[in-house]
Parts: structure tokens; C-alpha cells; sequence
């Protein structure tokens, strides 16, 4: 092209990546590439391998080895082999390593960037801008962690073995979010890359060689979902990290249910990104530039629907239609392309085939002119207008550079379109209006929300989903949790055997007058829809009196009655703290009346029945006082501003509770719950419930609103399973036995809600370390990070 032609189309020139070294490290990986386990590559045991391709050309990169479930059998063993030793280094020396580590990627990132550009098709300036960076912070972040571990996070331990699976979006990224936190809570790891995206986790393996991590904390087992499968339900694993879609994401829960191990998932999205009117259009359109044609769209927590104020749409959509003919399509190693190739040509069928249908679901499609190079897997950037929110497109995670537009008209119906959707992963709000941005930001159901930005992430502040979305977060303080356990001061005991139920017609303990205990549902004593009767039995086996049969019909109001109770999750935390003060002094004028019933049901000594009812108190008071205290923390990423880190009550919650300690262990479950601003629907001990339905006037005298505790008796196990089956409760904490644990993590994942289950482990609720603590509250809230810039521009 002659300079006078460049000068005429004022085209860009081509500004090409090198690629001659990443070129000469693929050579060794040409003809098969090999698995790390316990220091050394090794080859597969299957003897398979599987071809890593270049979706920008269609040119075979590398052989990559197939794991099997032999081969996965050797990583975990290594893994658990070298668990005591690293577990030994003390947090400093786990502190070394990881700046090593961090050292060492920041050393090789030109590398590193190249060959993810090649594997993954992103463009150079984002895997050299931001993955690779990214991922160093990790290591940097978290070696503070390590350092800081035993200070910061007393009585804590790691969780043992861990196996993570990772998707191809973000691929070093993802290795990087992973492993980072796993190490520095002196973890050892099986990390399974994605089978599109393997080779950065390749060199990172070197890399680890390099920086001295020792042989088999590191293991990295390549392969397909077939491998991951195996990993997952490998015995000897403690805990299963998980970024990918939602369908396997359901999968893995489905298949850890009841085993033990602890689960973290990270999985798709649907996210909005609000426009107001009196938002700063041009920099919304910039934002979106970040959100939906980033990484081609193949983002978990993309903003791929787009709410805009009626008012402004078609003034903000011929904004964004000018701006998207701008962005060039094309090599991803050329330095000056916006979006780069779609991972695998199934991908981009799949992208098509959604848009396609959105489109004969009444959508309108536009794409800038020949916007895509002929050769390679690329798909152009693609607005979707006239979009219903019943078409599949404002539904659907398409995972592809597709922005769907709807519009609103008031800021309440704004919030209402952006939660109506299964996800909960993240929102951008753009409004000029700080008041109303932080207003709107707390209403929305998400982990993450940027205000007047968009895709900003830090290893400082925690990332996870609401939903569908996801459980657990990864980054900051709440990400390492995801990777320790409490350290266990005393065992936990095996839970007290339960008595058959014995079902009797209701008004069978005395002669027509009904001495039935009712249900307690909306601030309201209730009989049961079933019109059965339970009879309770004292420790001696004499017949105490009755209490209703609860069943599903009574579940589901008692749901609705704590649904209709939400404005319990708005009010103050003082408010929360004094109310539960009051409920502690009210129980505290009728402690005889309680003694004597517990006496009577369990038989204890007026000793011990006087110490329940004491620590009952406590316990009140305990999580009183927390209830203004638990709050969030304000971090400072690398942005001119702040992540606001709040801690957020999960809705409505299901608490089943055990036979032992049957008043304490009620309240120690209920108390964390309403703390933080849940309403719960509890089923009381089974055996003992006479001493939760003497509870209701203790609740009724103590200015509880209505809705906010409700109480439904009857059989734990399958009042249990109704709550976990349930959509509309948000989380479930269940004590009792194994089989129930099991059950209740398997049920729960239709809508995938927080379980939280006691594998048949009896706790001492008298105790301290084990009947209170933070836990109760890190799992009766969850944390939203809200993205805060400053300035006029970003
Ligand atoms: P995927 O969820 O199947 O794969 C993610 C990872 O899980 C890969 O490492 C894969 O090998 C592994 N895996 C697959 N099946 C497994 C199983 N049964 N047990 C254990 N591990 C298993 O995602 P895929 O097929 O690559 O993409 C399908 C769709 O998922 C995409 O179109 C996109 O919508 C969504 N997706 C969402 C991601 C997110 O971060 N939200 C990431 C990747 C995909």
C-alpha cells in the first residue's frame, strides 16, 4: 500500500506480536506434551492425546496429553504426599514461594502472553495487558496471605487436597485465581487447564519448577471433561474448585453431595449493564466496549444486556452502533485489533445459533460490514435491539460478543429487569447521579457491581455469583476462607439417634380439647395444612404432647410469609442488634418455665437445663453484638477509587436443627441468621420441638416482624428436603444426620442455593469454638463488591 493510500483510508498499518520464542518453546510440545505430577512431566498412562489449536488460523499448536482417571490417581496422591511438608513451612516460607512464583511470571509475561494469544485467540493487548498482569497481582496478593495467615485468619487450617478446573476464557488467569489462594493457605493442588486453552498452564508448571515449589504441591493433569469428571469424584480430594458453565457446574454439586468436600463454584452469567439518563453516554459506550466485546465475549461476567432508559435508547444505540464499526477484527497477535477469534468453531455455532433464534424471537440483528477476516473462527460484534426479556437472548449466556438491548422507564423497573434473570454474577450502573448509583448498587443480585465502569478485578476483592452464578468467591480475604477450614479444638461427635416418629390423628392426647403446639408462619400460630399430629416424646418415653405434622403446603407459606418479610434485610443492623437483645431479655424472665420444659423433654438435671438456658442468652447477646459489627471493608485496587466490600444477607433460609441441645442449638442457628438480616423458616428438633413452639411468644413479645422467623415442625429429613427443592429459599443450613446432609446437598441444585451441612457431626453447643463464631456469620451472608471510581474518567 502506497503512503498516498494510507493517507486516503487512514487505515491502521499491521503492528504484529513476535512469536519466534513462544514458536521454539512449542517445538518440545509439537509432538506431545507431557503432565505434571509431583515435580516431574510425565507422560499420560492412557497414552492419548488431543490436539491444541490456534482458532485464529486453525493451526495445530501442540499434542496434549488425555489424563485418565490412573493418571489423576497419581496427581492426587502426589498432591496428598506432599501435603504435610508444605503444610509444615511456615507462612513466611509459603510467603517466598509465591513471590517467587510472582517473580518469575512477571519475568516470563511477553511469553506467556504470546502463547495464550495463540491458544486462546484474544488479542495480545488484552493477554499482555491484563491476564498476565493479572495473574502476577495474584501471586504477589497472595503471598501477603501466606505471610499474614496466621495473624489475620487464627484458628484456621488448610483444607488438604484440591482439585480445580478451569475454562478456556481466561486461561492463565483462571490458573492464576486458582492455585494463588490454595498455596498460600498451604493447600497442595491437581489443577485441570481447559481442554481448548492447555499450554499456559504448561509453562506455568515450568515456571513453578522453576521457582523451587516443592515436587507434587503443584500438579497439573491435562485432558477433557472426562478428566475433570475424575478428578472431581476422586476419594481423596477435600476440596472441588470449579469455574466453567452452570450446567457442570450443577453436575459437580450433584456428585459432591454428602462426601465432604468443600466446593466452590464460579460459574455463567447474564449480566446487566444500566444505562440512566443522566449517565454520560459516551462513557457507557466505552464501558460497554470493555464489558461485551472483550475477550470476544467470553466472559462469565459480561455485560451482555443492555437496560437503557427509555428516554435515551435510540440516542445510546446509534452511540454504540458508530462506535462498534470502529473495532477491528483480526489477528489476535496484531497489537492494534479490539477482538480477536472465537475459541472453537463449535463456539461460534453455538453463538449463531442463539442469536439466530433471538432474532426469530422477534429480535432485530445489527453487524457492522465486513467486520471479520474470511479466514479463522471469528465472529462479528453483534447488537440485538427490539429484545423482549422473554426472548432467549435476553436469557441465555451466549458467551459470544452479542449485546442485547432492552429499555425501562423507571429506575424501580430497572432493578426489577436486572434481577429478573436466574444469574447473579455482576451489574455496571452508569448514572452521573453518585446517589442514585450507590442506591441502585445494593438492590441489585450480584456478587459484583461497577458503577460508571465496567470488567475491573483485583486479586484484593473477592469475585463470585449470587444464584445461579455461583457459590464462594475468589480474591481478598473471603476468597481465602474458600481454602481453610476451622481448626477443630475438640472432634465433632456422631449426632444422637433419632426415634422413629410416631404419627397420631390430630387431638388424640386429650379427649376433644386440642392440645396441638401449632406452627408459627408470618407471626401467626398455624395449624398444619396436613391435619396431622406428631406426638412428642419426653426422654423417659412418656407422651408430652403433640406438635403439627408440618408438609410441603406448609413449607411454601411459611416461604412466602419470609419473602413477604424483606424489608427485615433493610432495616438498620442496629435495629437487628436490638431486636435480638430483646428477644435475650425476654427469654431471660421465663427461664424457669423453660428449664422446667427441657427438663421434662430430655431428661436433664436442673443444672444443666439452668447452663442451656444461660448459654441460650449468651448466644443472643453474642450475635447482638456482632449484628452491627460483621460489616464489610473498604479496598483500594489499582483504580482511582474504592471496592466497597458488603456484607449482604442471602434472603430466605432454611435452618434445620438438631436433637442435642435442642434450645441452644435452635437459637445458635437461628440468632447468625436474623444477624444478618435472613429470614428463616426453621424446622425445630425433631424430637424435642415443644421447646421452638414455647419460643413463639418469646419471638411475639420481642417486636420480631412478622415473617422473619417462622417455624414449621415435623419430620427434619423431609421438611429438609422441601426446603432444598425449594427455588425460592436462597440458602439451607441443615444438622443432622449424614444421609440427610447428603440429601440436602443433592436437592439443593435446582436453583443452586448456599448449603451449609453438618455431615452428621454433632457439634457441643455449649462451646464456644464450636456452638458460636464467624463462621455462622461468613455463611448467613454474602459479599458484593462494589466498584467505585473517582474522577471524571477511569
Ligand atoms: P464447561 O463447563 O464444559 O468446561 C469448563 C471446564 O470444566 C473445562 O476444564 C472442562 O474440561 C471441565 N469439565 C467439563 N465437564 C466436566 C465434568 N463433567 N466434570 C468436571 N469437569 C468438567 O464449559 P465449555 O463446554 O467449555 O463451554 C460451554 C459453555 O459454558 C460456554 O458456551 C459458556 O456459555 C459456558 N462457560 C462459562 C464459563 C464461565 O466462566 N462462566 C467458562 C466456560 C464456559
Amino acid at each position: 500500500m502506497k503512503v498516498a493510500e494510507i493517507f486516503e483510508n487512514m487505515s491502521y498499518g499491521p503492528a504484529p506480536e513476535a512469536t519466534d520464542k513462544v514458536f521454539l518453546w512449542l517445538e518440545d510440545h509439537r509432538q506431545s506434551s507431557l503432565l505434571l505430577i509431583d515435580g516431574q512431566w510425565v507422560e499420560p498412562l492412557s497414552g492419548n492425546y488431543f490436539d491444541s489449536i490456534n482458532p485464529a488460523t486453525g493451526e495445530v499448536l501442540a499434542k496434549v496429553a488425555q489424563a485418565n482417571a490412573a493418571d489423576i490417581d497419581r496427581a492426587v496422591g502426589a498432591a496428598r504426599a506432599a501435603l504435610p511438608g508444605w503444610q509444615a513451612l511456615s507462612g513466611h516460607q509459603r510467603a517466598r514461594h509465591l513471590y517467587a512464583l510472582a517473580r518469575l511470571l512477571q519475568k516470563h509475561s511477553r511469553r506467556l502472553a504470546v502463547l495464550e494469544s495463540l491458544d486462546n485467540g484474544k488479542p495480545i493487548r488484552e493477554s499482555r495487558d491484563i491476564d498476565v498482569p493479572l495473574a502476577v497481582r495474584h501471586f504477589y496478593h497472595h503471598a501477603g496471605w501466606a505471610q499474614l495467615l496466621e495473624t489475620e485468619l487464627p484458628g484456621q487450617q488448610a483444607v488438604g487436597v484440591v482439585g480445580q478446573i478451569i475454562p478456556w476464557n481466561f486461561p492463565l488467569l483462571m490458573a492464576a485465581w486458582k492455585v494463588a489462594p490454595a498455596l498460600a493457605a498451604g493447600n497442595c493442588v491437581v489443577l485441570k487447564p481447559a481442554e481448548f486453552t492447555s499450554l499456559s498452564a504448561l509453562m506455568f508448571g515450568e515456571l513453578c519448577q522453576e521457582a523451587g515449589i516443592p515436587a507434587g504441591v503443584v500438579n497439573i493433569v491435562t485432558g477433557d471433561g472426562e478428566t475433570g469428571a475424575e478428578l472431581v469424584k476422586h476419594p481423596d480430594i477435600d476440596k472441588v474448585a470449579f469455574t466453567g458453565s452452570t450446567d457442570v457446574g450443577r453436575l459437580i454439586k450433584q456428585q459432591t453431595a454428602g462426601s465432604g468436600k468443600k466446593l466452590t463454584l464460579e460459574l455463567g452469567g447474564k449480566s446487566p449493564f444500566i444505562v440512566f439518563d443522566d449517565a454520560d453516554l459516551d462513557s457507557a459506550v466505552e464501558g460497554l466496549v470493555e464489558s461485551i466485546w472483550f475477550n470476544q465475549g467470553q466472559v462469565c461476567c459480561g455485560c451482555s444486556r443492555l437496560l437503557v432508559q427509555e428516554g435515551i435508547a435510540d440516542t445510546l444505540v446509534e452511540k454504540i452502533k458508530a462506535r462498534m464499526a470502529t473495532l477491528r477484527v483480526g489477528d489476535p497477535l496484531d497489537k492494534g485489533v479490539d477482538m480477536g477469534a472465537i475459541i472453537d468453531p463449535s463456539q461460534r455455532e453455538r453463538i449463531d445459533a442463539l442469536v439466530q433464534q433471538g432474532v426469530a424471537e422477534g429480535a432485530t440483528l445489527w453487524q457492522p460490514g465486513g467486520a471479520c477476516p474470511d479466514t479463522g473462527c471469528f465472529y462479528p460484534p453483534t447488537l440485538l435491539t427490539d429484545v423482549e426479556s422473554s426472548n432467549v437472548v435476553a436469557r441465555e449466556e451466549i458467551f459470544g460478543p452479542v449485546l442485547s438491548v432492552l429499555s425501562f422507564r423507571s429506575q424501580q423497573e430497572a432493578i426489577e429487569l436486572a434481577n429478573n434473570s436466574r444469574y447473579g454474577l455482576a451489574a455496571s450502573v452508569w448514572s452521573e447521579n453518585i446517589n442514585r448509583a450507590l442506591d441502585v448498587a445494593p438492590q441489585l443480585k450480584a456478587g459484583v457491581v461497577w458503577i460508571n465502569s465496567a470488567n475491573q478485578f483485583d486479586a484484593s476483592c473477592g469475585f463470585g455469583g449470587y444464584r445461579e452464578s455461583g457459590m464462594g468467591r475468589e480474591g481478598g480475604m473471603e476468597g481465602m476462607y474458600e481454602y481453610l477450614r476451622p481448626l477443630e479444638n475438640r472432634p465433632m461427635e456422631e449426632d444422637i439417634p433419632m426415634p422413629a416418629p410416631q404419627t397420631s390423628p390430630r387431638g388424640a392426647a386429650g379427649a376433644g380439647i386440642d392440645h396441638t403446639a401449632k406452627m408459627y408462619i408470618g407471626g401467626k400460630q398455624v395449624r398444619p395444612d396436613s391435619g396431622n399430629s406428631i406426638q412428642v416424646l419426653a426422654a423417659d418415653g412418656s407422651s408430652v404432647g403433640l406438635v403439627g405434622e408440618g408438609n410441603r403446603k406448609d413449607i411454601r407459606n411459611a416461604v412466602e410469609a419470609a419473602h413477604k418479610a424483606e424489608g427485615w434485610s433493610k432495616t438498620s443492623a442496629h435495629n437487628r442488634a436490638q431486636i435480638l437483645f430483646y428477644i435475650a431479655e425476654n427469654l431471660s424472665y421465663r427461664v424457669e418455665e423453660f428449664a422446667r420444659r427441657l427438663i421434662a423433654l430430655t431428661g436433664a438435671s436442673s443444672e444443666e437445663a439452668g447452663a442451656e438456658l444461660e448459654a441460650a442468652i449468651e448466644r443472643l447477646f453474642y450475635y447482638a453484638a456482632w449484628a452491627d459489627k460483621y460489616d464489610g471493608s473498604v479496598h483500594q485496587p489499582p483504580i482511582r477509587g474504592v471496592a466497597l466490600a458488603m456484607n449482604e444477607a442471602i434472603g430466605v433460609m432454611g435452618i434445620a436443627c438438631p436433637d442435642g441441645s435442642p434450645l441452644l442449638a435452635f437459637i445458635s442457628m437461628l440468632a447468625p441468621v436474623i444477624a444478618m438480616g435472613n429470614r428463616a423458616v426453621v424446622v425445630p428438633s425433631q424430637r424435642y420441638p415443644l421447646i421452638a413452639t414455647d419460643f413463639y411468644q418469646v419471638l411475639e413479645t420481642s417486636d420480631v416482624p412478622a415473617g422473619v422467623v417462622n417455624i414449621v415442625t415435623g419430620e427434619r429429613e423431609l421438611l429438609s428436603k422441601v426446603l432444598a427443592e425449594h427455588n425460592q429459599v436462597d440458602g439451607l443450613w441443615y444438622h443432622g444426620t449424614a444421609a440427610g446432609s447428603k440429601l440436602v446437598e443433592q436437592m439443593s441444585v435446582g436453583n443452586l442455593k448456599r448449603t451449609w451441612v453438618n455431615h452428621g457431626r454433632a457439634r457441643d453447643w455449649m462451646s464456644h469454638e464450636q456452638g458460636e463464631g464467624k463462621q455462622f456469620l461468613r455463611e448467613a451472608c454474602q459479599v458484593k463488591n462494589i466498584w467505585i471510581p473517582y474522577g471524571d474518567s477511569i
